[in-house]
């Protein structure tokens, strides 16, 4: 019996309801594999953590990251939870990301069956790319080391070539595996969104997308600007497979392909370095419906599939994706236009486990 030792971070807020379905889910994947058992340690991270601790994660944490097979992480963030220079005290993005160079934020935006929208005339499967976002360095890279003073006050966008270079090709890789192509041709496209028309950064980061392009001529490479980016993410997200982005513009953009596709509640993602990722929905702690029964808990269900492929379990991934199609085809659930299910997380979790049964 393979065996893989996973850390939990169930985190604030909503997080918990939203672990707890991840591990309902997990569970019954493995009672219906029978073949691997994943090990899970529960830690406690993030602004609740902050607010007993002074700091919001331990070492100890860090440690079991360092050695685990994989994390997944529930949401984190409380109201108030502030460090001396105004920024959030629970992010746990800057020690887990940075820390361990987790540099490729891979977050799926796709569409699934019977999910309320607000584009009009979006059947399933036409919303179906991946953003890759740089997760270590563009503006993040100020993060903590901004100045300030009275008159004025700076963060600083540094582009590397070896970070430009790895998360093109990372990006690359992922549009030659990804099935299926672009919805609109079924072509396999890299679509780098900068902003070299003002900043000679994003220059140096077209440049050096162009270079790596030549390593995969099967793959179409294009540039879009990233206020042309985020109209076309609107008025034709088919035309995409995968796009690749600087870190603050991958924040941004992928919040707004979320709400394309039924609210960020829909959206997993997955923060991968060479040998080491860990796994979270894109969201926040949504403090205002947390334990009321009305959370989406589908972002942290998915991150959890994420993570099963990430560890070869590729058959289970698809199985765990299948159901959830499954699931909200015959709307065993639904989800309001406000991104809220009735029921919650127990609920959903349980429609899958059904499903999951099923098949
Ligand atoms: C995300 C989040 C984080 C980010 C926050 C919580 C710091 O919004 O993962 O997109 O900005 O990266
Ligand atoms: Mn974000």
């Amino acid at each position: 019996m393979k065996t893989y030792n996973i850390v939990m971070i169930p985190g604030d807020g909503i997080g918990p309801e939203l672990l707890d379905a991840a591990v309902q889910v997990l569970d019954k994947i493995q009672e219906l594999a029978g073949d691997f058992r994943l090990a899970y340690a529960f830690h406690e991270a993030g602004a609740g953590y902050y607010q007993k601790n002074g700091v919001n994660i331990s070492p100890e944490t860090l440690e079991a990251i360092r050695k685990a097979d994989a994390t997944l992480k529930g949401p984190v963030g409380l109201p108030g939870g502030r460090l001396p220079d105004g920024t959030e005290a629970g992010v746990l993005g800057g020690v887990l990301r940075s820390g361990f160079d987790l540099y490729a934020n891979v977050r799926p935006v796709k569409l699934f069956p019977k999910v309320a929208i607000p584009l009009k005339d979006r059947p399933p499967g036409s919303i179906d790319y991946i953003m890759v976002r740089e997760n270590t360095e563009g503006l993040y890279l100020s993060r903590g080391r901004g100045i300030i003073t009275e008159q004025a006050a700076s963060d600083t966008l540094l582009l590397t070539r070896k970070g430009c270079e790895r998360i093109c090709r990372f990006a690359f890789k992922m549009a030659m595996e990804k099935v299926p192509g672009a919805p609109e041709d079924g072509r396999k496209r890299v679509t780098l969104v900068e902003k070299s028309n003002v900043l000679r950064s994003f220059y140096f980061f077209r440049q050096i997308f162009a270079g790596v392009a030549r390593e995969f001529p099967g793959v179409e490479a294009e540039n879009i600007y990233v206020d042309a980016a985020s109209a076309a993410l609107v008025m034709r997200p088919e035309h995409f497979q995968v796009l690749v982005t600087e870190n603050m513009f991958g924040d941004i953009l992928s919040d707004l392909g979320g709400a394309t596709i039924g609210g960020l509640g829909m959206c997993p993602s997955a923060n991968v370095g060479d040998g080491r990722a860990y796994f979270e929905p894109i969201h926040g702690s949504a403090l205002d419906i947390a334990g009321k029964n009305k959370a989406n808990p589908l972002s942290q269900i998915l991150a959890a599939g994420m993570m099963l492929d990430y560890l070869g379990r590729k058959k289970e991934a698809l199985l765990l994706e299948k159901a959830v199609r499954q699931a909200l085809e015959k709307e065993r659930f639904g989800i309001s236009s406000a991104g809220l299910v009735e029921g919650g997380a127990s609920r959903v979790a349980a429609a899958i486990r059904e499903e999951l049964e099923r098949d």
